[in-house]
């Protein structure tokens, strides 16, 4: 007994000091120090080049992961953290995406902005005609918040959304966003105003807004958005439906519906099966197969992040699982489907000046990513993965390989005030915390402070309210696999990414232009299958991207040795 006391006092002292040390996370591969390793390595990359397969037939289903927000660096970022949860250094590591056989650059600007916004660039990949900032499914007639020239037949441009259920695809969008957010409203709505998710924006927005229908509306009354067979994410507010009472109000219906209850009424009326569902238990309950529509609204606003969700049957499934369910009803359908995947929350956590939230929420989006892999047939399956535009994350130099990726850096070299920063740091948000002592600029000093927390903000150049940090302007990468995989291959206009889906699956405007075959190649992404999964690690190092658990780990270790 006393024994085991001073045991818990032992482990106490050591984690307490050693949160006050950096942990350098050491690089799986010892070899690498020699020429040998890096040139057999080359070689390796060199033959997968050379091996690259070009697969033309048609694409019967067609699935589109965006992670919004998610810039080239929060991609870098994400990789190393992914790997330091693994125990490892994580920058020789890699995302599913990162391996697939095709990548290119996108130019992301929307027709009257440098830097671009959720609506107007989802307009751009999904419809294929680039739109105004703010503005959804409409042209770059369309001036935001002109509700009357998004009237116009001539205006409104139809995305992929249509041209799948068109050619007979089953359709879904699943997103941890409300699912009248941007992205997905993008496959369905006509909006000159992406705020116009409920009635209430509408009401407010002058006398000449009237005569629009707001998105939530669009979502349950308008083709194509009422054929959908999947909608998940949050949003109950916007939709009328009963909720939680959360804090945050994003747009409370003045009309009064529930549009929840319109939807499964029009479903009732055509006598089709359908459900609705908010929590975990009720989505592992759901007969998915046997179900022609199925809703899912797991938040009054948005889904959940990551990093706060209530993991228990109660509480709100991960990305993966909402995934997972989709592609099992999807999947029924012979003629294939086109399925939007939106890891939403990778933006609110960058504009929110986080980039824990943000780095979760990509982790969470790779591993929907990862199952789907398991899930489908990459011979007849396209699946394209990108982001909408970036954001003003930097990765600073010049932390030692291994370096905590939430951590800081001391560069005495370089710094002139002598104090540490944090690898990851933003142009502008809600951390700058600059002050002024008559003198000189003072800063904070970061020595002991946990950077890792949640709700930790690195520092930013230019102050801005919170959750305001904006976009940023430089391209995305697109990563893609699959059947015409191979047409992204240079720096495209956002719009061509529509139009590489559109023609792979042979639908929308290149319905008519598809004398390609349709047998299907097998095996030729074999080698694609459990590339970037890390071995489940026992214990300890699954934990130790945070450096006081690391060595809490070693502790552990250390206790058990002397057995107390
Ligand atoms: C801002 O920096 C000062 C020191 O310069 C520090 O005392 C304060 O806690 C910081 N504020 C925040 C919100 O980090
Ligand atoms: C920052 O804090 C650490 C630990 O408290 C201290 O050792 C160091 O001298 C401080 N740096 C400066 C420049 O004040
Ligand atoms: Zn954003």
């Amino acid at each position: 007994m006393y024994l085991l006391r001073w045991c818990n006092v032992l482990l106490l002292l050591l984690t307490a000091v050693s949160t006050k040390t950096e942990i350098v996370f050491p690089s799986p591969e010892p070899q690498e120090t020699e020429s040998s390793y890096w040139h057999e390595h080359g070689r390796r990359e060199l033959e997968e080049a050379l091996r690259k397969p070009k697969v033309t037939n048609v694409a019967k289903n067609v699935i589109l992961f965006l992670g919004d927000g998610m810039g080239i660096t929060v991609g870098t970022a994400g990789r190393i953290f992914k790997g330091q949860k693994h125990g490892k250094s994580g920058e020789e590591g890699f995302l599913v995406w990162d391996r697939f056989p095709n990548v290119a650059l996108v130019k992301t600007y929307n027709l009257d902005k440098q830097v671009p916004d959720s609506a107007g660039t989802a307009t751009a990949y999904l419809t294929g005609v680039k739109g105004n900032f703010y503005t959804l499914g409409v042209n770059g007639k369309v001036k935001l918040g002109d509700c009357k020239a998004s009237l116009k037949p001539e205006n409104r441009v139809d995305s992929i959304l249509k041209w799948a259920q068109d050619a007979g695809k089953e359709t879904g969008v699943v997103t941890t966003s409300q699912v009248t957010h941007a992205t997905p409203a993008g496959l369905y709505a006509k909006s000159s105003h992406r705020r116009w998710q409920c009635d209430t924006k509408i009401l407010s927005a002058g006398p000449d807004a009237q005569m629009c229908k707001d998105i939530a509306r669009q979502l349950v009354e308008d083709e194509p958005a009422n054929k959908m067979k999947v909608i998940m994410g949050g949003g109950r507010q916007e939709m009328g439906a009963p909720r939680e009472e959360d804090a945050e109000k994003s747009c409370i219906r003045t009309d009064g519906r529930n549009l929840v209850e319109d939807w499964l009424n029009y479903k009732d009326a055509r006598g089709e099966t359908r459900a609705y569902i908010t929590t975990t238990e009720e989505l592992h309950s759901l007969d998915a197969e046997n179900t022609e529509y199925i809703m899912g609204l797991f938040g009054d606003v948005h889904v959940p992040y990551e990093v706060d969700r209530d993991t228990s049957l109660n509480g709100t499934p991960a990305l993966k699982e909402m995934v997972m369910t989709a592609l099992r009803r999807l999947k029924k359908n012979d003629d294939g489907f086109f399925l939007l995947v939106e890891g939403a929350r990778i933006d609110h956590g960058l504009h929110y000046g986080q980039p824990r939230r943000a780095l979760e929420e990509l982790l969470a989006m790779e591993e929907a990513v990862a199952a789907t892999i398991d899930m489908v047939d990459l011979e007849e399956t396209l699946i394209v993965v990108t982001a909408d535009h970036s954001h003003v994350m930097t990765i600073n130099g010049y932390p030692t390989r291994g370096n905590n990726i939430l951590g800081v850096v001391m560069n005495e070299e370089d710094v002139s005030d002598h104090l540490p920063y944090t690898t990851l740091m933003f142009t502008n948000g809600h951390g700058f915390n600059y002050s002024w002592n008559g003198e000189h600029v003072i800063r904070r000093n970061l020595s002991g402070v946990d950077t890792n927390d949640k709700n930790f903000e690195p520092l930013a150049a230019v102050p801005t309210y919170p959750g305001s940090e904006t976009h940023g302007g430089e391209d995305v990468a697109v990563y893609a696999i699959g059947p015409m995989s191979h047409l992204f291959h240079r720096v495209h206009e956002q719009n061509y990414v529509a139009h590489v889906m559109g023609y792979a699956a042979c639908i929308g405007p290149y319905k008519d232009d598809c004398d390609r075959p349709l047998e299907i190649p097998q095996n030729v992404y074999r080698h694609i299958k459990n590339v970037g999964k890390y071995s489940r690690s026992k214990g300890c190092t699954l934990l130790a991207n945070i450096n006081s658990v690391a060595l809490l780990c070693i502790t552990v270790i250390l206790v058990r040795m002397i057995r107390c």
